[in-house]
């Protein structure tokens, strides 16, 4: 049997959602089988296969025999955080963990909407396809953020990854996902704003940038807000500030477009806590994952951006 019948044949059970949940237990000789079982023709199988497809299902064949090779790039290399995070965008495209088995260590972890599950239980076996990602990298925690949206999944997705500092490797994975249901959620409207906002997401000129610490003190006092009565001075405000919230935008275009519409004015509230950062200092970014307690213990997700020590964006 050729080659490429073998892929397109992989394609076809890929593509049908009643094998679908099966094949991801299946080991290749049980595949082959099953493909040789099915009695696919090849006419039927070029038919609905497309290129894409193929390379897809080429680079998940050629996974298992690239895994033995180690990373042996210096760790917290950009392009070691970079690979991981599109292995990742590639898996939640594919919906399955076949893509990303060649960047992950033995023993990690995932964590969706802040509780500890197997992946194999996640919306990261849901193939979405993926109209809209963004990663932020921070070079000294080994991590990544990256935002998905997935407007027919529909999916807004924020991850962020952890490395191994020393081998590269990825043990954490740390998903937050809405979707239906969700606050003020309407994946079509957050792509919409998110397609006009994210052209400005270019990295910042040096003599734009903020400390590390300086970024995080601003999505930390902005968080604090809920249960501490003084944060609200510590927000470096900035204008013009646009705020997307769920699928609700508070930029009108305007010059004077600001963040601190609508934020909490009750600072006796349960605090936002279990806080996890990524920080991007070129971007002059910071991705929060929190617990929202207040909203019964929400899994949250906050990112904020300075330009010139200003909070100028904040999205959640
Ligand atoms: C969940 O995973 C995190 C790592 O992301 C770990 O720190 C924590 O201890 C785990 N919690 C449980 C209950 O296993
Ligand atoms: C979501 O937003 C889109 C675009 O703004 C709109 O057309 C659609 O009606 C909204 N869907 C819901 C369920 O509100
Ligand atoms: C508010 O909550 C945060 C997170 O738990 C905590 O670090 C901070 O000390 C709290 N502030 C006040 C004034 O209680
Ligand atoms: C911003 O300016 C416009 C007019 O240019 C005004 O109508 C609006 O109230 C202003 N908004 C704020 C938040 O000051």
């Amino acid at each position: 049997m050729r080659f490429d019948v073998v892929l397109t044949g992989l394609y076809v059970i890929r593509s049908n959602l009643s094998i679908c949940a099966r094949l991801r237990m299946w080991s290749p000789a049980e595949l082959l089988i099953t493909i040789l079982i099915k009695g696919l023709t090849q006419a039927d199988l070029t038919k609905i296969m497309t290129p894409s497809s193929m390379m897809i299902l080429f680079l998940g064949l050629l996974v298992p025999y690239t895994k033995a090779v180690p990373l042996n790039q210096a760790a917290c290399d950009r392009n070691v955080l970079s690979q991981a995070a599109d292995a990742y965008v590639a898996a939640q495209t594919a919906g399955s963990l076949i893509l990303l088995q060649p960047v992950l260590a033995t023993s990690w972890v995932y964590v969706e909407n802040n509780k500890n599950i197997s992946a194999a239980a996640g919306v990261l076996m849901t193939a979405l396809d993926i109209d809209h990602r963004r990663t932020n990298y921070d070079l000294v925690t080994c991590a990544t953020y990256t935002e998905i949206i997935a407007a027919s999944g529909p999916y807004v997705i924020g991850t962020q990854i952890r490395h191994d500092a020393a081998e590269g490797t990825v043990i954490s994975i740390d998903t937050i996902a809405s979707t239906t249901g969700s606050w003020l959620f309407n994946a079509t409207k957050t792509l919409e704003y998110v397609k006009k906002e994210d052209p400005g997401w270019i990295p910042l000129p040096v003599s734009a940038q903020s400390t590390r610490e300086a970024i995080q003190a601003a999505g930390d006092a902005y968080l604090d807000m809920w249960n501490d009565s003084h944060a609200h001075e510590k927000v470096p405000w900035g204008t013009p500030c646009v705020r997307l919230e769920g699928s609700a935008y508070t930029g009108k275009g305007q010059p004077n477009d600001t963040c601190q519409a609508g934020i909490p004015s009750n600072h006796n509230q349960a605090p936002n806590t279990h806080r996890r950062y990524v920080i991007d200092q070129e971007m002059g970014s910071v991705s929060i994952f929190c617990v929202w307690e207040h909203m019964m213990n929400a899994a949250d997700s906050h990112e904020f951006r300075l330009e010139n020590g200003k909070l100028r964006s904040k999205r959640e």
